[in-house]
């Protein structure tokens, strides 16, 4: 494979991991098995962006929809995530990872807020890469609540409507302050984007793999970002202008 060129890496990669359901079942173990073998590619997928320099990694952990599964899967997968969090902290902090999280958090375990909190607060002085966790995520909830933030500011005097553009809007989201994502990757064959950063992956360069979440490897990771660099990006612009662009940025 030839090797990955360090200057066209995805600044903000985001992944829907997907297929660790499916993963059990096909080898007949429970569910939560396959969440549990999840969790371990997490583990090497924060491990290789931060080495690979990338800035951003934003990873879709638990959806507002995912509050409808069975009640033992979703304690399940609470109690791994705050498993992971208490054991993954020491590791971001050797490798100078930040923890941050976006959705609704109000509506997760008290528990798992704890946790979350005080490894916010550990990491919070911590340089290198950004790792999101996407929890009791939806886009068009994140979207609501922006639109409902943004009323009350306006009623209050605080904005006024003929203010209101595409910067402002963005700073009222839970991503405030990140740059949206330049690459998604979702795994186990399903190709949709399922309420995930709705507003943010206006131009995000998607790519999907039929690889369930759990057999995803370090090596598929560098074919999809290999993928990504092969890409030309226009937003919006024709080809003639980007490789205008690119020939006076090398001049
Ligand atoms: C989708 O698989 C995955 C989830 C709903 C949860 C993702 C959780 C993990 C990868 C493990 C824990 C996370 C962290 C951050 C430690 P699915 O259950 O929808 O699979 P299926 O579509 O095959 O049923």
């Amino acid at each position: 494979m030839n090797p990955l060129d360090p200057n066209r890496l995805p600044v903000h990669l985001a992944v829907i991991m997907d297929g660790n359901g499916r993963w059990a079942q096909q080898r007949m173990l429970k569910r939560v098995i396959g969440h549990q073998r999840g969790a371990e590619t997490v583990k090497m997928v924060v491990e290789q962006a931060s080495l690979l320099g990338i800035k951003y990694l934003t990873l879709f952990a638990f959806s507002s929809e995912n509050w409808s599964r069975p009640a033992l899967e979703v304690r399940a997968l609470m109690t791994l995530l705050k498993k992971y969090i208490r054991q993954e902290t020491g590791r971001m902090m050797r490798k100078n990872i930040r923890y941050n999280v976006i959705g609704n958090r109000s509506e997760l375990p008290e528990d798992v807020n704890e946790t979350l909190d005080e490894a916010i607060r550990k990491t919070a002085d911590n340089s290198g890469m950004v790792l999101t966790l996407a929890l009791s995520y939806g886009g068009r909830q994140e979207l609501c609540r922006a639109a409902e933030q943004l009323v009350e500011d306006a009623v209050a005097g605080r904005i006024s409507s003929k203010n209101i553009n595409t910067e402002i809007f963005e700073s009222y989201l839970d991503t405030g302050g990140l740059p949206d994502p330049d690459f998604l990757i979702r795994t186990s064959g399903e190709m949709r984007i399922s309420n995930f950063l709705l507003w943010q992956l206006a131009y995000t360069e998607l790519y999907f793999t039929e690889t369930n979440w759990p057999d995803f490897t370090i090596s598929e990771l560098h074919k999809a970002l290999a993928d990504f660099q092969s890409r030309e990006r226009r937003f919006g612009k024709t080809g003639d202008q980007i490789a205008q662009r690119g020939t006076l940025l090398n001049a």
